[in-house]
């Protein structure tokens, strides 16, 4: 026999497992992390990419603004030059705190085939040790998955770690097509975090 201690005992275990799974799943949903993008875009490709990123993630925007002048036909080509290059460049300070997020997407435009200058800057200045990562890039033509593949390697997972990539050229950035692909990264990147 139990008696009542052993009784009451097990009255308040029938109360508190419940109470305690509650705490874990309280809606029903896992905890997905708090997620933030940080991107640059010259042309706003790259912005429209992460608006509809920042939706599905119900993440912070954190848009990179290069302090070199990037437009013009001499902005233009020292981008490429700086590009081709691997140069740095100088940031306007952050407004988000990257070490408060869990996730943290990252998003480039190609030129020449490499990463932007600003977003280069921004992975050497800030420590992505113990971040879940996933990386989007935006071309014209051709050469965002060299682009997104080098972003890899700076931040010391390339080959043989995975990264989740969403690489698109600019005529993928209308209608339904970017949704799924959306949908699809969305998953990797949950994934990635097991
Ligand atoms: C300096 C420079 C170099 C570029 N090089 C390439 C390239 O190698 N391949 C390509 O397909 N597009 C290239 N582009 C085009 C951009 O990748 C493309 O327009 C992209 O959508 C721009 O993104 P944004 O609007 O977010 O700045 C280049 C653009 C610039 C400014």
């Amino acid at each position: 026999m139990l008696g009542m201690p052993g009784l009451l005992f097990l009255f308040l275990l029938t109360l508190f497992v419940p109470v305690c799974c509650l705490a874990q799943d309280e809606t029903g949903v896992q905890d997905e992390g708090k997620v933030l993008i940080v991107y640059y875009s010259r042309t706003n490709h790259t912005h429209l990419v992460a608006q509809k990123l920042a939706e599905r993630f119900n993440a912070d925007l954190e848009r990179l603004n290069d302090k070199r002048k990037r437009s013009g036909p001499i902005g233009y080509a020292r981008a490429g030059k700086d590009a081709i290059a691997g140069n740095t460049t100088e940031l306007e300070p952050l407004v988000h705190d990257p070490q408060e997020y869990d996730i943290i997407l990252i998003g480039t435009p190609t030129w020449a085939s490499h990463m932007t200058p600003a977003v280069r800057t921004f992975i050497l200045e800030n420590d992505l040790s113990g971040k879940t990562i996933g990386l989007f890039g935006v071309c014209q033509f051709s050469g965002v998955k060299d682009t997104l593949n080098e972003v890899a390697q700076l931040i010391g997972r390339g080959k043989n770690r995975k990264l989740p990539l969403l690489p698109l050229r600019q005529n993928q950035l209308k209608g339904k097509g970017l949704d799924d692909k959306i949908d699809a990264f969305y998953l990797e990147v949950q994934e990635s975090r097991r």
